[in-house]
């Protein structure tokens, strides 16, 4: 049971998803034009109509399959989606003469979706079209100044309109306004940790019954998960976590004595030298995580052989992966970071995806449940070529040593100071550059090292954060003092766009 999201083209479509799941509704968004039969295979409780870049009064504008319109399920419409309603009963929707764009005030809001809510209130407006002519019988529940249908619901109640969008953070009281939708749509509220828990690891037990499952662990939150959700499902697994090297001080260890300690089968092999060797030379950053790529898939193939036959290979796969590839292509390349950990089609297994509906707050909070400790669960993420990526150009034991220290002092300062948690992400680059210092009355001539630490909703921007100088000052003195190759630190101010989080 489902409240399906259908999508229009809206930038937060997305969004839309999220809010009803935090309110407890488990939700999933399908293209706007699905075919009827795609959306009652959700068996969806109500619907919800996304905005749309696009306009109705453009002939080719996109449309819900119409047997939508005879299902009698409760819909809100939210801004084109709100437009669709009207259009259909037969109402108007015209180019409006003022284009609402950002903060608006909603005044006399009534009906159930406004109920205990108090006018007036901020709203976020993005909309070129507006309502001219309600449709016959229909009743306008709120209005803005520019805009005297803000907001309409049908006689019967069972849709409802409204041409801001309650899922931004701008919008006052825009999740009360959902969670009234949810509750007056009668709709289901128990997607909680626990039951998701439950749920997925009884999927997994139903298709893989007694089959084995392999899985790489990588040490992060997604793999990690993903190996407890085959420890509760009962399934015969093995989960191969191949050190490759380059990971961060006692990273292994940790993350060998987690999983094992909550009855994961890990299987640890350490190729860190032959990783090295695979590095050896290279300077290009996609040409590194090339290699790092290949040699994985290498090192786990022959693993893989090695421990017998496995019908699944289980994989970390999260919702908004299967949205994007499901949605927008023809992005450009900045980074091939699938490419690392990712493993190929011809490996021959048959996939097992049980985080696939997930969000990444989803699988958080799914890996405390189910007994990961916070220091892997609420993890900053890592990414998969590991320290590689944070040593520019060739990557060197020695380099590799100071990485894994100056990466140590600076996440170990940001947990003694509460400012961890504070940050999306926090990561240390060695720089090839040396520059001429003192250090007691001796020329010293030390590696420049930057420091980064970003806040991010999703890492696709980040803006970077404003750590306390006190703070840097700190770690500064604290690095130079405990890394002796290092002779200079610097702290990186670049947001994303125009910079990437990594350097490489
Ligand atoms: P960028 O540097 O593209 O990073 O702004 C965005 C997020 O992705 C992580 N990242 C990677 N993850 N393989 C990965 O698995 C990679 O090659 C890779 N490169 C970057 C990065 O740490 C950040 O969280």
């Amino acid at each position: 049971m489902a409240v399906v999201v259908l999508d229009f083209g809206s930038q937060y479509t997305q969004l839309i998803a999220r809010r009803l799941r935090e309110l407890r509704t488990f939700s999933v968004i399908l293209p706007g034009s699905s075919p009827w039969e795609h959306v009652l295979a959700h068996k969806p409780q109500a619907l919800v109509l996304s905005g749309s870049p696009a306009s109705l009064t453009d002939p080719h504008a996109p449309r819900p399959d119409p047997r939508l319109w005879s299902s009698h399920l409760p819909i809100l419409g939210i801004c084109y989606g709100m437009h669709l309603l009207v259009q259909v009963h037969g109402g108007q929707v015209v180019p409006g003469w003022v284009r609402e764009y950002g903060r608006a005030q909603l005044t006399c809001a009534q009906g159930p979706l406004f109920s205990g809510v108090s006018t007036p209130f901020t709203v976020w407006m993005s909309h070129g079209d507006t309502v001219r002519q309600v449709p016959p019988g229909w009743k306008v529940e709120a209005s803005t100044s520019d805009c005297p249908v803000a907001a309409l619901s049908s006689p019967d109640r069972r849709m409802f309109g409204v041409q801001f969008h309650p899922e931004v953070a701008h919008t006052e009281h825009g999740q009360a306004i959902l969670e009234r939708f949810l509750d007056w749509a009668g709709v289901d509220r128990s997607w909680t940790p626990e039951n998701i828990a439950h749920e997925l690891a009884r999927e997994v037990r139903d298709r893989v019954g007694r089959d084995r499952v392999i899985l790489a662990a990588s040490g992060g939150v997604d793999s990690s998960v993903l190996a407890l959700l085959l420890v509760q499902a009962g399934v015969e697994h093995r989960a191969v976590f191949v050190d490759h090297g380059l990971l961060r001080l006692g990273e292994r260890e940790e993350v060998e004595q987690a999983l094992r300690g909550l009855g994961v089968q890990l299987h640890v092999v350490d190729a860190s030298a032959r990783f090295l060797t695979a590095l050896k030379g290279l300077v290009d950053p996609e040409a590194k995580r090339g290699a790092i790529g290949a040699t994985f898939i290498d090192v786990f193939r022959e693993q893989a052989a090695r421990l017998g036959h496995f019908r699944f290979l289980a994989q970390g796969t999260l919702y908004p992966d299967v949205i994007e590839s499901a949605g927008s292509q023809g992005a450009a390349k900045i980074k091939s970071h699938h490419n690392v950990g990712g493993l190929p089609a011809e490996l021959g297994f048959e996939l097992v995806e049980p985080l696939r509906w997930l969000f990444k707050d989803e699988v958080r909070a799914l890996g405390c449940v189910l007994g990961l400790p916070n220091s892997i669960c609420l993890r900053h993420p890592f990414p998969g070529p590991g320290l590689a990526v944070r040593i520019l150009g060739e990557v060197t034991p020695e380099a590799l040593d100071i990485a894994r220290h100056v990466d140590h002092e600076f996440i170990h300062a940001l947990r003694e100071h509460g400012l961890y948690s504070e940050v999306w992400q926090a990561l240390a680059v060695v720089t090839p550059l040396r520059s001429v210092g003192v250090a007691g009355d001796e020329r010293k001539y030390g590696y420049v090292v930057a420091l980064r630490a970003v806040t991010s909703q999703d890492g696709m921007t980040a803006d970077w954060a404003r750590l306390p100088h006190d703070f840097l000052d700190g770690v500064a003195a604290r690095i130079t003092r405990r890394v002796p190759e290092v002779g200079r630190v610097v702290y990186d101010i670049t947001s994303k766009p125009p910079a990437t989080i990594e350097w490489e």
